[in-house]
């Protein structure tokens, strides 16, 4: 018989990134006992690549934004594929939850003239909205929910996975789970459990996503009877590093063109130019210098064409390089030393506004980005699809399993824009962590059957005790290269049947 070591909780949050952090800090501060499993070490969550900032409509440069201009950029950019009262929720409430951080001791970039938050141009945004610290906003998150949530007696677990969740009827009452560290087996009873544990985007080969990245949550949901959604919306970011091999897909923030860096083909064109789809052409600029104005906040300039949203920018990208336009490593040219024209401390701004992004190129690819083009291609960067979830309270199919974040679906529809991603995190965090301690508040204690136990913990054995068999990182790196060759931003009916027929094979 394999030890399972028992704890009780009122509310469990899996996954302990931006979303779970404040879902925990949330149910916590409702007086109920709350545990946190996380997947790696706490603070090591993927939250930080979200480096360019958390979108919310403060107005603090431009005093024309409010929470409906918000809302419909975020639909328009979903291609309306969005829960609507998702949209609304978060735009209203994301300058909110921006300003608890602030008082929560977060350190934000602040304006030059009244000291206020300051707030950056961002891909389908259509005025500055873009909260952040430097190139280390997600960064910042963290750190600030982590030194908030410390003192709130949050029980942590850290370097777990969780294996499979219990049900009893047709609730969730707990989840099996593992410390890899001890190899020791866990058992997590739960009046309410917050799925928290992001995307899936290590289903592919060139990635932003960091390792953690697996998709348990959906998995967990699924298996547990739960209602997915748009599961094939992959977000593929424009601008990952492609060179050298050894960093192919790391991220290369939007604020980089946010702060005015543009792209160009081998020929040295501009060609986000040459296509800018109907729906934005009378907000995007036509000509060079009219691009920039809206770069240093020019009320009444229109955007570059280098801010339409990511999956537009991908495709364009995809386009020269099919096309023999791109560069030596299959990618296109980013260039923000070109600002050197219109600013005379071009150095020092690029160092201030974009240091992660200075220190990268430098130590990766030994590229000064203040005096030389970056080398970019598209990155698999978000999962929009995942758990249908009730808008007001972000409770699953699935009566007290609750999710938030990127596991979550439907505020993003079809396209995430950049910096929707952080705010999304504290404002569906702090309600699922609201309404599950609701949830565990009026429903009463549960009883766990020892079988369904017994069988997650033979399953979670089997493939260690199995003689022989597949390596299953081969299995994984094979998965990745289809993923990427037959699933990624160009999709084709038989080259989805052929990934379906591998993905069986591998299963
Ligand atoms: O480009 C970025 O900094 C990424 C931000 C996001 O995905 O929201």
């Amino acid at each position: 018989m394999v030890q399972c070591e028992k704890f009780e909780y009122d509310v469990l949050v899996i996954g302990a990134g931006g979303a779970g952090l404040r879902a925990a800090i949330e149910a916590s501060s409702a007086n109920v006992k709350v545990g946190l499993v996380c997947k790696s070490l706490l603070g090591k969550a993927h939250t930080v690549m979200a480096e360019g900032g958390m979108a919310a409509a403060m107005a603090n440069v431009d005093q024309r934004d409010d929470w409906k201009v918000h809302f419909a950029d975020t639909m328009r950019g979903g291609q309306y594929n969005n829960n609507y009262r998702m949209a609304q929720l978060h735009a209203q409430e994301a300058p909110l939850r921006v300003r608890e951080l602030e008082e929560w001791g977060a350190v934000f970039d602040r304006t030059k003239d009244s000291g206020l938050i300051s707030q950056r141009n961002f891909g389908g945004h259509k005025f500055p909205r873009l909260a952040h610290v430097g190139d280390r906003t997600g960064l910042e998150l963290i750190r600030t929910l982590q030194d908030h949530g410390i003192h709130q007696g949050i029980e942590i677990h850290q370097e777990h996975t969780v294996a499979d969740l219990i049900k009893e009827g047709d609730r969730v009452v707990g989840a099996v789970g593992y410390d890899r560290e001890r190899g020791r087996f866990k058992l997590f009873q739960a009046k309410a459990v917050i799925l928290a544990t992001g995307g899936t985007g290590r289903a592919f080969k060139i990635s932003s996503n960091s390792w953690e990245y697996t998709g348990d949550g959906h998995a967990l949901a699924y298996h547990a009877g739960a209602d997915l959604i748009d599961m094939e919306c992959i977000q593929f970011h424009p601008t990952g590093m492609v060179w050298p091999l050894s960093v192919r897909g790391i991220l290369v923030t939007e604020g980089v063109r946010g702060e005015g860096g543009v792209l160009r083909n081998n020929e040295g064109k501009r060609f986000m130019f040459d296509d800018i789809p109907d729906l934005y052409t009378h907000q995007t600029a036509d000509n060079e210098e009219e691009g920039w104005r809206y770069t240093q906040n020019d009320r009444d300039a229109r955007r570059p064409p280098e801010l339409l949203t990511r999956d537009h920018v991908s495709r364009c990208i995809m386009r020269e390089v099919r096309e023999g336009r791109g560069t030596p490593h299959g990618g296109v040219f980013l260039d923000i030393s070109w600002i050197a024209e219109k600013l005379p401390n071009a150095e020092e701004h690029i160092k201030r506004k974009l240091p992660s992004m200075y220190h990268q190129f430098k130590q990766l690819a030994n590229v000064d980005i203040t005096k030389e083009p970056m080398e970019v291609g598209p990155t698999t960067h978000y999962t929009m699809g995942g758990i249908r979830v009730d808008a007001e309270s972000q409770m699953s199919t699935v009566p007290g399993l609750f999710a938030a974040g990127e596991c979550a679906a439907g505020l993003h529809g079809a396209n995430r824009l950049g910096g929707n991603s952080l705010s999304d995190l504290i404002v569906f965090g702090k309600r699922a962590g609201e309404y599950a301690a609701n949830f565990s508040q009026e429903h009463g204690p549960s009883t766990i059957n020892q079988t369904q136990v017994d069988e997650v913990i033979q399953r979670a054995l089997a493939p260690v005790e199995r003689e022989g068999g597949e390596l299953p990182y081969a299995i994984q790196a094979e998965l990745q290269e289809k993923m990427q060759d037959l699933v990624g931003i160009v999709r084709r009916e038989e080259e989805m049947q052929q990934a379906l027929d591998i993905i069986s094979e591998l299963k």
